[in-house]
């Protein structure tokens, strides 16, 4: 076992094997005994602690303790010492008072072991909340700051101190393995979320560590990939929403990404971790590296990446040497280390924090259901089939009927203490369903899954497992349900998730699923009925080509353990639908500009792929620049499927009075506009600003979200007065000529609506002389 091992860690992490008999014994480092010092840690004592500490325990300080690796890998989450199932930790240093704390993840909910070893009679379950592409659908920062409060409670009780999470790389191609942790398309909704996010959690007084710094966005060749992405599109797309999480929320850390940009790794660049993030945006925090990132631990301290997870032992010779040679200056190394404790100091194991290892699962599943619900975007109801009236009965087709995706896999997944399916929800709810094709669906379902061959890839446990075969529905069956049952509702799913990325044939129909749309279409039509499909996905699917076959089309995401009751809230009425897309829906893949030269392309075809996750060199060049999602697609008036901010409520409302307080820009102006519900049921309006810049030294999109709000629930009839601020930096591009943001002077158009292709309400205002906005 120890001999695979060492196989596979070099081939993953590219480093020579010789260091890893070293790294096996990681767990078993003790700390060289010294004398118990006079001085421990402490608020006042930080300059005599790191005075105190021996370059070894520098060293140590600056790694965490190692990573389990199990049977067959790096298994992510595994880390035995402090919180099973956390994915590290930092050492100890008792002699001066350091404790080791605790790092877990992720987006959707901690992940930690839900068992534990010697420990039978309690389980140690967390909450699976939707996916974060599901809470930004429900573009509430409000909700997102309950859900990051009630996460950041769930890893404090279970004694971790820092949740490594939000994820916020920008979704700039749909089959980007990891979309479904990250936000959005656009940057702004992405780091409002991001800082939503942050704030919940760090309100409990756990940190978290916003990640993946910066254009993480492939999972082909991520520890190896060279991004190639020019200066403005960086700065406007890739850092922005970085740049908001920071400035909003104050992150405790950041996680460098395991990806190079413009030939650096991430992780060893001073100009990315230092200049940009530390000196320009303010960050006082920690940087640490994903999880064996990068490759030169010496670069990694100088560039300001101040903690290497998970910790590897071959990285402290490394730095000890390059002390010892001079090649790095040791007040490198303390300043890192005054980072990390600064950290420790903040932590609830430094504050001896007492937890229970009990939070409330009760009270935080009612919020995954709520939040479920709110991020679900109504994207087709024809003849207002939906909600549907609480008499009626419903045929279940699709396996994803009978076999919910909740979330994607890796270290966004969660180890959750139960899954609502679609037939429990309906069943709380007192809805009837038919079981007699439910018996044969489930049947199915084990069938298949026990046919799917045993991957050979350690990290299979992690990966995404490829969509089983549809069951085929018998046509005379089908037409027996459709006089039965009131309505039909299709449930497509799609499964994603690290280490790899999403193979083109993800994005459409199989054979199977398009066929069985067909047959229940036909069926249920003939009979007057309707056919309802929800998306239990991930990210963006192709609906363009079916779209028409169908009445309605809900979009539930993944959304989280709760998701049978809260897909039914929305099937039945109990919630209107609020959500809207966070992304552009295209009619297909290669309308994307990303899709030319997604995932990128290998350097040397003589090298083999190796390792847990194919590495090899590889490069893409972002040559859409800042031509991401509707930034092209509205620019280029170019058909879609769904638009950006496009969700349908079974209400509707009205927009009217926009006001301007001046037309003249000085410092900044407000735009009020009032939202009225104009019809028949209570509910809630996501409201979307736009800019129309002017079209001067910097080429402009059509228009870019430039705030977002979204109303309370409005009662029929009720309206609420909405009312939004821009300063100068939020008319401004990057002009990576003058390397400012620049607002430049001219007629600004404020173009407030329901999404980004329906605009209800303009106003115009002047900006006299061009405004420049330093980095
Ligand atoms: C992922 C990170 C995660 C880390 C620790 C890495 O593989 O990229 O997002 O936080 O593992 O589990």
């Amino acid at each position: 076992m120890i001999k695979n091992m060492r196989l596979n860690l070099s081939e993953m992490t590219g480093l020579r094997p010789v260091f890893f008999p070293l790294f096996v014994a990681t767990f078993l480092t003790i700390i060289p005994a010294t004398a118990v010092s006079a001085v421990t840690l402490g608020v006042d004592s930080l300059d005599e602690v790191i005075q105190a500490l021996s370059l070894q325990e520098k060293v140590k300080l600056i790694r965490g303790t190692g990573m389990d690796l199990g049977d067959g890998g790096p298994n992510v989450g595994q880390t035995k010492d402090k919180v099973p199932g956390a994915a590290g930790t930092t050492f100890a240093i008792p002699r001066l008072g350091i404790p080791s704390i605790v790092l877990a993840d992720g987006p959707a909910g901690l992940r930690i072991a839900p068992h534990r070893e010697g420990d039978k009679d309690k389980s140690y379950f967390a909450t699976a909340f939707p996916i974060a592409n599901s809470l930004s659908s429900s573009w509430n920062t409000e909700l997102v700051k309950q859900i990051g409060q009630a996460v950041g409670d769930e890893a404090k009780e279970y004694g971790v101190d820092i949740l490594l999470a939000p994820a916020l790389n920008i979704h700039r191609f749909a089959l980007g393995g990891r979309n479904f942790e990250y936000y959005s398309e656009d940057p702004l909704l992405s780091g409002k979320m991001a800082a939503a996010m942050v704030n919940g959690v760090q309100s409990k007084g756990v940190g978290t560590s916003i990640k993946h710094f910066v254009a993480n966005n492939h999972e082909w060749n991520r520890n190896s990939i060279n991004v190639k992405v020019d200066e403005r599109a960086l700065r406007e797309i890739y850092l922005r929403g970085f740049e908001i999480a920071i400035k909003e929320s104050h992150p405790w850390t950041v996680m460098s990404s395991y990806n190079k940009i413009n030939g650096e790794y991430t992780s060893e660049s001073s100009r990315l971790l230092t200049q940009v993030l530390r000196n320009q945006w303010g960050f006082n925090g920690v940087v640490m590296t994903d999880w064996f990132g990068g490759k030169d631990a010496t670069l990694q301290m100088q560039a300001g990446n101040d903690l290497l997870m998970p910790g590897m032992d071959h990285q402290e010779g490394m730095i000890i040497g390059a002390i010892k040679s001079g090649a790095l200056d040791e007040k490198i190394l303390d300043r890192n280390v005054r980072n990390i404790l600064q950290l420790v100091l903040a932590s609830p194991t430094f504050s001896q924090y007492e937890y229970s290892n009990a939070p409330n699962l009760n009270k935080h599943a009612q919020l995954a259901k709520t939040a479920a619900a709110e991020g679900m975007v109504l994207l087709k109801n024809k003849g207002e089939v939906l909600p549907f009236k609480s008499s009626m009965s419903l045929a279940l087709y699709g396996n994803h009927s009978f076999d919910v995706l909740i979330g994607g896999t890796g270290s966004g997944d969660v180890n959750e203490a139960y899954v609502v399916s679609l037939e429990e929800g309906l069943q709380h709810a007192g809805v009837k369903s038919q079981t007699g094709l439910a018996s044969a669906y489930k049947a199915h379902i084990e069938r298949e899954n026990a046919k799917r061959p045993v991957s050979t890839n350690p990290l299979a446990a992690f990966m995404p497992k490829p969509a089983l075969i549809e069951f085929k529905l018998d046509p005379e069956r089908l037409k027996a349900s459709a006089k039965h049952y009131n309505a039909a509702v299709v449930t497509l799913g799609r499964s994603s998730g690290e280490f790899i990325d999403r193979p083109e044939a993800d994005f459409y129909l199989t054979e199977q699923e398009t066929q069985m749309l067909g047959l229940v279409s036909e069926a249920f039509h003939q009979q007057g009925k309707p056919v309802i499909v929800i998306l239990n996905v991930g990210g963006v699917i192709e609906t363009a080509s079916w779209q028409d076959k169908v009445d309605a089309i809900l979009l539930a995401h993944q959304p989280g353990q709760e998701a049978g009751n809260a897909i039914v809230d929305i099937l039945m009425g109990k919630t209107n639908p609020s959500g809207k897309l966070t992304d552009t829906w295209p009619v297909d893949l290669k309308d994307y500009p990303a899709a030319k030269a997604f995932p990128g392309t290998v350097l040397d075809p003589n090298i083999k792929p190796s390792g847990f996750t194919q590495t090899v060199p590889a490069e893409v060049t972002y040559d859409d620049g800042i031509w991401v999602g509707y930034r092209y697609f509205n620019t280029q008036n170019k058909e879609v499927a769904f638009s950006f901010g496009f969700g349908l409520s079974y209400s509707d409302f009205g927009y009217s009075d926009i006001t301007l307080d001046n037309t003249v820009f000085t410092d900044k102006v407000i735009a009020k506009v009032r939202v009225k519900n104009t019809g028949k049921l209570a509910g809630k309006e996501v409201v979307q600003l736009y800019v129309s810049a002017p079209q001067s030294e910097l080429v402009k999109p059509e228009s870019e979200l430039r705030a977002f709000a979204k109303t309370q629930l409005l009662q029929p009839g009720e309206s609420e007065l909405i009312q939004f601020e821009l300063n100068a930096r939020d008319l401004t591009s990057f002009s990576k000529q003058q390397g400012v943001w620049l607002a430049e002077a001219g007629e600004y158009v404020i173009r407030i609506g329901k999404s980004s292709r329906e605009i209800l309400q303009n106003a115009q205002f002047t900006l006299k002389e061009t405004i420049k906005v330093k980095p």
